[in-house]
């Protein structure tokens, strides 16, 4: 086979993928072994005979069965975007023409691009002109990135002397994990992270927040970043942004927004708000491989002051830079990668593919179906659903069940493989918990779901 046509065959087979997905007539996840999907995909003997193409379909098919459908009505578990398939495109020019562009030699198409959608998405921050970002690969770096570029403005010498012994990251209790790594992988150490407490709904309390300010004050420590959640993974909910910001402002400390999950709601003329206050912010986490449809792994790091980021790294590296660049400019002094994916492309396919007006109607229509989710939960006998949804995450629980039979239920569904949901503690206790990214989940998906786990939780548990 040629490879339009072995490119051909492929993109049937997920067009009949969407399909079947969309349709909900499959499992939306299934299990097997890992030895006994190395068996089925027959993968010893495609490395024996390197003759992929002639293997190339029945080799999907075991392959595309084998998948967790993200494009299934009943998926509700992780925020991990179902994604609009023409950006799913990008990745498949990426990986053809494969130009890592972080310097502008290597693709400056992909650099354009990438230009393009950072200053669009600084727009919507409100930090253009003035701010500068870059696309990274994941939350999580960007949350490392941002701490780093906090740990640059307040000890410029960090870079060559190590991180000063005097420093601490105050963090609401219910933030990512990936902050905890960020503060311990930029030298401070896992202690100097310091929990904020959070309310009932897992958001930061902004009284703790100047409580913890003025104690770390007082024993002689400064504070090189706040850390606000838009929105906390568990519930949710949004940190009370402005009062936060007015704290921070006030006390002149650096604030970072993680808004890994949220930030998405900058697009959404009725959602927006609950950002106010991003504007005395001084860096923000945006994934836009959670809400804006966008395939993994793409993730902005903004900083509203695009000087920050020159003083964020000092590295050499002869081979690559000699004091300017090639023709344009080189992404390389912004990013802990050295090569790095074409991330704008895929950016800019689903922002094109529906327009800015479709992404923020796809964040608004997601929120309100979590809404939906929340009053059909509450009129249901045996549920408690006692968060507001503020996004399109719930939290939610079987009443009579205690934390463990939570978890059972979830297992349950997930190896009977009709529906997909996670789980998340919030103040000590366990929820069942979904993240409603599917345009395709309706109120019967959600009326099936109570339904299952009313019958899965009246089941004897197994021995
Ligand atoms: C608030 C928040 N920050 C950071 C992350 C990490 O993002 P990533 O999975 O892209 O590394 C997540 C992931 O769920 C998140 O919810």
């Amino acid at each position: 086979m040629t490879f339009a046509e072995s490119a051909g065959v492929v993109i049937d087979l997920l067009a009949n993928y969407l399909e079947q997905c969309r349709s909900g007539d499959v499992p939306v996840v299934a299990f097997d072994s890992p030895e006994n999907l190395a068996v089925k995909l027959r993968l010893a003997d495609l490395v024996r005979d390197g003759r992929l193409e002639e293997q190339l379909v029945p080799f999907l098919q075991v392959y595309l069965a084998a998948t967790t459908r993200l494009h299934h009505p009943a998926y509700m578990a992780h925020q991990v975007s179902v994604p609009a398939p023409v950006a799913g495109l990008a990745d498949l020019i990426h990986g053809v023409a494969n130009n890592p562009m972080a310097i502008y030699e290597m693709g400056p198409a992909a650099a354009a691009v990438e230009l393009f959608v950072i200053d669009w998405m600084l727009r919507h921050a409100g930090w253009h002109p003035g701010g500068a970002g870059v696309l990274t690969h994941g939350g999580s770096l960007a949350n490392l990135l941002a701490l780093l570029a906090a740990r640059a403005a307040i000890a410029p010498d960090a870079w060559e002397a190590g991180t000063p012994a005097d420093l601490v990251v105050l963090a609401p209790a219910a933030s990512h994990y990936s902050i905890a790594r960020a503060v311990s992988i930029a030298g401070l150490g896992r202690r100097r992270l310091r929990l904020v407490p959070v309310d009932e709904s897992d958001r930061q309390v902004p009284a703790a927040l100047r409580s913890a300010l003025k104690q770390a004050r007082d024993e002689g420590l400064r504070v090189m970043a706040v850390v606000a959640n838009a929105c906390v993974t568990s519930t949710g909910a949004f940190d009370h942004l402005e009062t936060v910001a007015g704290i921070c402002r006030e006390e002149g400390v650096w604030l970072h927004v993680d808004g890994a999950h949220g930030a998405s709601a900058l697009l959404s003329p009725s959602h927006r708000h609950r950002l106010r206050g991003l504007e005395h912010a001084h860096s923000l986490t945006w994934d836009a491989h959670k809400m804006l449809r966008v395939p993994t792994l793409c993730t902005a790091i903004l900083l509203r002051d695009a000087t920050a980021f020159d003083r964020t790294f000092a590295e050499e590296a002869s081979y690559l830079f000699y004091g300017h660049s090639s023709g344009g400019p080189d992404l390389i002094h912004r990013t802990i990668e050295c090569t790095k994916s074409e991330l704008g492309l895929k950016l800019l396919f689903a922002i094109a593919a529906e327009g800015e007006s479709g992404l923020a109607s796809y964040w608004d229509g997601r929120c309100a179906a979590a809404a939906r989710f929340t009053a059909i939960a509450r009129r249901t006998a045996g549920f408690d659903a006692p968060f507001d949804p503020e996004s399109n995450i719930v939290c939610f629980r079987w009443r009579e069940g205690d934390d463990g039979e939570q978890i059972r239920i979830r297992e349950a569904l997930l190896q009977e493989g009709r529906f997909h949901i996670s789980s998340a503690e919030v103040n000590g206790r366990r929820y069942l918990r979904l993240s409603v990214m599917n345009p395709a989940t309706t109120d019967d998906t959600f009326r099936a779901l109570l339904e299952a786990i009313a019958r899965t939780a009246e089941q004897p548990t197994r021995a």
